[in-house]
This record gives C-alpha cells, sequence and structure tokens, in this order.
C-alpha cells in the first residue's frame, strides 16, 4: 500500500471497519477502490476494469449502469424524499411495490412487510412467528429450526439463524430458540455409497427426529434458503424440499424461505420456491428486489398468518413492530422499476437461455483435477475443490488456496468469491454468453495457478507422489 497518509486508500484504512475481511491484514493491503460501474463490469480508481463474476454480494442483477434505476430513483427523490409507513401513513410506491410483490410472489403469500436488508427481513420473520403463535395462544411453538450452512444475516437473530460457525465463534451466538438440521449436500454429506435418494430420506428423517425429540410443539418454524448462498452454494436433491415440507405441515411447523439470494431469477424461475417446489407461508427477499441499487427488503406472509397478527394486533392496541425506512419510497420506487425491467426484457428467459451455457462451463471443469465437483443452476454456482476426488477430500483451510485463486482471478480482472475449498459464481443477470466465456476462461487460468501451489505444497498429484 502507499505510504501517502493523504491517498484514499491510506484514508480507509485510517478511518474504516471493513466487514468480513481480516482487519489486521487490512492495514498492509489496504482497500481495492472500487470508482465506477458499466455492464457486468466494475473499475478500480486505476481505472483496472473486472468482470463482476459475484454481482457484488449476490445482488447486483441489472449490472452497475442502469440509468432506469437512476431516472427512478430522481424521480421520486424530487416528488416527495423521504417519507414512512407508520401509524397508517402511506406512499403510492410502497403500496405499487407490494402489489407488484404479491403479484409474482408464490400463490401462499398475501401481505408483505417491508425492511431495509436481508438480515432485517429475516429478523422480522422470526418475530412474526412468536407474534402469530402468541396470537393463536401457543406461547411454547416458538423454536426456529435453521441448517448448518445456512446464511440468514447478521443481526443477534438472523446471525444465530445462520448456520456458519465463524460468524458464533466470540460473537456469543447463538442466542435464542434456535435448533439446527442437516445441510443438504449429498457430494459433501452424503455417506460412503449412499445414493441422493437415501441422503433425502436419511435427513428427512433426521429432521422428523428432531422434531420428536424436542417436541412439535415448541417449535414454530424452519427456515431455509433454495439454494444455501455464503454457505458454499449447495443445491439441494430435487425432492429434498417437498420432502421437508410434508414433515413440517405434518407438525404445525411454519416454512421460511429465504429469497435474498434466489429471488427474481437466480435460480432460472422467479424464486427458489419455484424451481424447489416450495410452498412458503414465509418469504424474505432483498438484494436483486432493487438490483441492490438502494437498501430494501421486505417479508411476504400468507393469509393466514396475515389474518391472525391483524386480529391480534387489534387485540393489543397496535402492531409494535417496523423500522424507519421501511418502505422508503425512493428505494420502493427504484425497487418497482427493476421489477418492471425483469418482466420487459424477459430477465428470467434470458437467464434460462444463458445459464444452460453458464452451467454447462461450469461442468466442464469436472476434469480438472482440483475439482470435485461443479454444483449449481441458473446463474448460481461452485466449483467444489479437492485433493482426492475419489474420498471427495476438501483442500485444507491451511493450504490458503482459495484465496490465491480469489487474488489471481483478480489480478486478471475477475471478481469471483472463494472459500478455503471452493469457488463460488454468481454474475448479474444481465451476463451474456460471451462474457460467461470471458469469466470462464479466467477461471480455467487461476485454477492450474492454485493447482500448482497444490502440487508445490504436496497436496495433490505430482506434488503428492514427488513428496511421498
Ligand atoms: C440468503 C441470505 N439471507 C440473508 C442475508 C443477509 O442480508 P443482508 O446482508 O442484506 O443483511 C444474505 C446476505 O448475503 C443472504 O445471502
Amino acid at each position: 500500500m502507499t505510504s501517502n497518509p493523504n491517498s484514499l486508500a491510506a484514508r480507509d484504512v485510517a478511518s474504516l471497519i471493513h466487514p468480513y475481511t481480516n482487519l489486521e491484514k487490512h492495514k498492509e493491503a489496504g482497500p481495492t477502490i472500487i470508482a465506477q460501474g458499466d455492464g457486468v463490469y466494475v473499475h478500480d480508481d486505476s481505472g483496472k476494469r473486472y468482470l463482476e463474476g459475484m454481482a457484488g454480494l449476490w445482488s447486483t442483477s441489472l449490472g452497475f449502469s442502469e440509468k432506469r434505476l437512476v431516472e427512478a430513483a430522481v424521480r421520486q427523490m424530487e416528488k416527495l424524499p423521504t417519507y414512512h409507513i407508520f401509524n397508517g401513513r402511506s406512499t403510492e410506491p410502497s403500496i405499487e411495490l407490494a402489489e407488484a410483490l404479491l403479484k409474482i410472489a408464490p400463490k401462499s403469500l398475501s401481505k408483505v412487510l417491508f425492511a431495509n436488508s436481508g438480515s432485517e427481513a429475516n429478523d422480522q420473520a422470526a418475530k412474526l412467528v412468536w407474534f402469530y403463535n402468541n396470537a393463536l395462544g401457543r406461547p411454547e411453538k416458538k423454536r426456529i429450526i435453521g441448517r448448518h450452512r445456512g446464511y440468514h444475516g447478521i443481526t443477534v437473530f438472523s446471525g444465530s439463524l445462520t448456520g456458519l460457525a465463524h460468524n458464533h465463534v466470540d460473537w456469543d451466538l447463538p442466542m435464542g430458540p434456535v435448533l439446527r438440521t442437516d445441510c443438504p449436500s449429498h457430494y459433501l454429506y452424503g455417506e460412503p455409497g449412499e445414493t441422493e435418494a437415501q441422503f433425502t430420506d436419511r435427513l428427512v428423517k433426521n429432521l422428523e427426529d428432531l422434531i420428536l425429540r424436542e417436541g412439535p410443539e415448541t417449535i414454530g418454524a424452519f427456515i431455509a434458503e433454495p439454494v444455501n448462498g455464503a454457505g458454499g452454494v449447495i443445491v439441494p436433491p430435487k425432492d429434498y424440499f417437498p420432502r421437508i415440507q410434508a414433515v413440517l405441515r405434518k407438525y404445525e411447523i411454519l416454512m421460511i424461505a429465504d429469497e435474498v439470494i434466489c429471488g427474481f431469477g437466480r435460480t432460472g424461475q422467479m424464486f427458489g420456491c419455484d424451481t424447489f417446489g416450495i410452498e412458503p407461508d414465509i418469504m424474505t427477499v432483498a438484494k436483486a428486489l432493487s438490483s441492490a441499487y438502494l437498501p430494501i427488503s421486505a417479508t411476504l406472509i400468507s393469509a393466514p398468518i396475515a389474518e391472525a397478527i391483524t386480529a391480534h394486533a387489534g387485540k393489543l392496541g397496535n402492531f409494535a413492530h417496523g423500522f424507519t425506512y421501511a418502505g422508503h419510497p425512493v428505494s420502493s420506487a427504484v425497487a418497482l422499476e427493476t421489477l418492471k425491467i425483469y418482466e420487459e426484457r424477459d430477465i428470467i428467459g434470458h437467464v434460462a437461455e444463458v445459464s444452460a451455457h453458464f452451467q454447462a462451463k461450469l461442468r466442464s471443469f469436472l476434469d480438472h483435477p482440483l475439482v470435485g465437483e461443479a454444483r449449481g443452476v441458473g446463474l448460481i454456482g461452485a466449483l467444489q475443490l479437492v485433493t482426492d476426488k475419489a474420498s471427495r477430500t476438501v483442500l485444507p483451510a491451511a493450504a490458503g488456496i482459495g484465496a490465491l485463486i480469489q487474488n489471481a482471478a483478480m489480478e486478471k480482472g475477475l471478481i469471483v468469491r472463494a472459500s478455503p475449498d471452493a469457488v463460488y459464481f454468481c454474475p448479474p443477470l444481465i451476463i451474456t454468453r460471451a462474457q460467461v466465456d470471458e469469466l470462464f476462461a479466467v477461471v480455467a487460468e487461476v485454477l492450474d495457478i492454485g493447482l500448482a501451489e497444490a502440487q508445490r505444497q504436496g497436496l495433490v498429484g505430482a506434488g503428492r507422489q514427488a513428496a511421498e
């Protein structure tokens, strides 16, 4: 990093705490300052261009220069830059957005409660489960089942629903009424010789056993992402969700679908619920709701929940919940324009077309020595990195190969996300076939860099033999 204390980089290090960053290392490494956006590309402050293979944080569906969204924000800013929807006040954009959402949402859903982030949408989903069960006179039915490797956000309770150790260790989480069940990755958690169908049977049985052991009368809901994002882009077996949901229904446990990443076309249909046969009682959306141009999220609920909480609020004299910026008119106007663009440009049709190419390209890496599994659906995917394909032994975190691959990609003008043992892809939904080729051409180069390092460390192939 430059030694000039007036540089943006030095000022960054002196002033900012960065989310999800090794803060100690950041003092030396400094920031990558993104200065401009252009379609699926972003440019740093030195002018270097990157293909944004993660759509920012799995979010910028329409790319980084959609003028219509800018104009929608300006129009609304000029008319009514801010207002709230507390105490029965309302605004036209928030009403229109709620209607537009319900038009495309799964039929089981009938009302919309706005918030500002994915974490807040999941947090208030949990609160609604509690309020609903109090309304029904079931004060015990409060626990929520999350899954290992699920990601639902980072607030005290959404962070507790999240099933990732690094979000809990030394953060004093999980906190509150949370139970945990299996992650549905057959590749990672299937037992030797177990078929995908047997694996699903086992997970369904484990869930039912957990419910019976803990007492169905104590469990209010189950929360899941249709495809786990941050926990590893885990695509569940085909009949996993319908089977899980049958168990939940048997014990009157609500299904919360966290569509914060999957919503609005990511999996090839409007919602992950459509792709995976989920009929949610509650659904949360954020990110691509506004192409991430402004913060906005929503929790959609079924008619029985809406009716029960309405009656209960009537009894108490208030629905005492809400965020100042929930249903913000400018965010709502931008989200509404985003939904219009999805429809007018048939973004779902585009995803259906380009994703066939994207998924084929992804799977073409299966013969790479470092790749154990290529998984994905629609325009989301991952390559699982292994030291041994037969035993499915994943790369050890200490090898640092995920980070090496991510940094090498960045040097070559591609932004992807890597965990220690996988590389993730989630490009803007507007990506073209040629840009998919451009993305994976860099992936081919950086996988080879990762392989050379794995060999040098004696983890795979030639290196391993040499080390033996
Ligand atoms: C599936 C899922 N749910 C919830 C969240 C939390 O959203 P936010 O970061 O807007 O709070 C995320 C964020 O990545 C997510 O991927």
